[in-house]
């Protein structure tokens, strides 16, 4: 497996390797490696004949020094997991191999509008932007055939296909399913922060998300089974609510309350122990 940090070292051999033909999938991450971040790289073995790993600490995507100077890099042990899953080459450049004026704000910045500024982007203003900004960075240095991500950051995998297609990229986005723990909490980095009782009170959010879609399969309406998602969260008291809404999977907008028709996601962000839990889930009323 190549392990290498210059931009330009990587370049020329995301070029080789296209010039000979190979598909190229890329995984983007932050480090922390987990069995989520797996099943990314094992989707693009699925599909493509070379699978690559960014792993780059996002300073511009953290709303708070603190969470950034937090954030964990285990490095060495990120690198054994992926040599173990087979990927090819990870990309772990230095902040200036990426934002090379930084601390500097670049003077070019993607803006995504409406869609980067409710839910996850109204509560961590500039969080979207900074996302769209690297990942069309890490995009044009790859030129990967496919980029994967996974569907537990919902929001995040919209705006990332927005980019995509408004920017005219011939990246193709590969949505993964999310990966659970036996009793259905989303993997996610952040749980390792999470006390053994604050774990189990996480519980809530994947069984308002089942709440969410049992309304909607026994006939009730989007108010209906925005209701049952915010009574059962409010049944936890450890758990501070960000917000629990049923969107549009593309335009991320609420639905009307009175809908009865088609699938929507069932978007759900709140805090406990002071960590930040995100989930959804698809729901589908039964007359779509
Ligand atoms: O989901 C993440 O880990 C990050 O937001 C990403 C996509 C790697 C961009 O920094």
């Amino acid at each position: 497996m190549e392990v290498i940090s210059g931009r330009r070292a990587w370049q020329d051999m995301m070029a080789s390797w296209s010039r000979s033909g190979s598909r190229v999938g890329l995984c983007p991450t932050m480090g922390a490696i987990h069995a989520g971040h797996l099943s990314l790289v094992r989707h693009s073995q699925a599909q493509c004949d070379r699978t690559v790993v960014s792993i780059f600490v996002n300073p511009t995507q953290f709303t708070l020094a603190r969470d950034l100077e937090t954030y964990p890099r285990p490095l060495k042990e990120d690198l054994a997991l992926l040599q173990t899953a087979g990927v090819d080459a990870v990309f772990v450049p230095e902040v200036h191999e990426i934002y090379p004026a930084y601390p500097e704000v670049s003077d070019v910045v993607l803006s995504v509008g409406r869609l980067g500024e409710s839910f996850e982007g109204r509560d961590r203003p500039g969080h979207f932007s900074a996302v769209a900004t690297v990942v069309s960075i890490l995009l044009n240095l790859t030129q990967a055939d496919s980029v994967f991500f996974g569907e537990k950051d919902f929001q995040q995998l919209c705006v990332v296909k927005a980019v995509i297609r408004d920017l005219g990229m011939a990246t193709q986005v590969v949505a993964v399913p999310t990966i659970r723990e036996s009793d259905g909490l989303a993997m996610s980095s952040r749980n390792g922060r999470l006390s053994g009782e604050g774990r189990r009170e996480a519980l809530v959010i994947a069984r308002a998300l089942g709440d969410a879609q049992a309304c909607a399969r026994s006939g009730g309406h989007a108010l209906s089974v925005r209701s049952a998602m915010h009574e059962r969260l409010a049944s936890c008291t450890a758990f501070s609510l960000s917000y629990a809404e049923l969107v549009d999977i593309n335009t991320f907008s609420p639905v009307p309350p009175e809908t009865t028709k088609g699938t929507y996601r069932a978007v759900i962000a709140g805090v406990i122990e002071g960590v930040r839990l995100l989930d959804n889930a698809a729901v589908s009323f039964p007359s779509s």
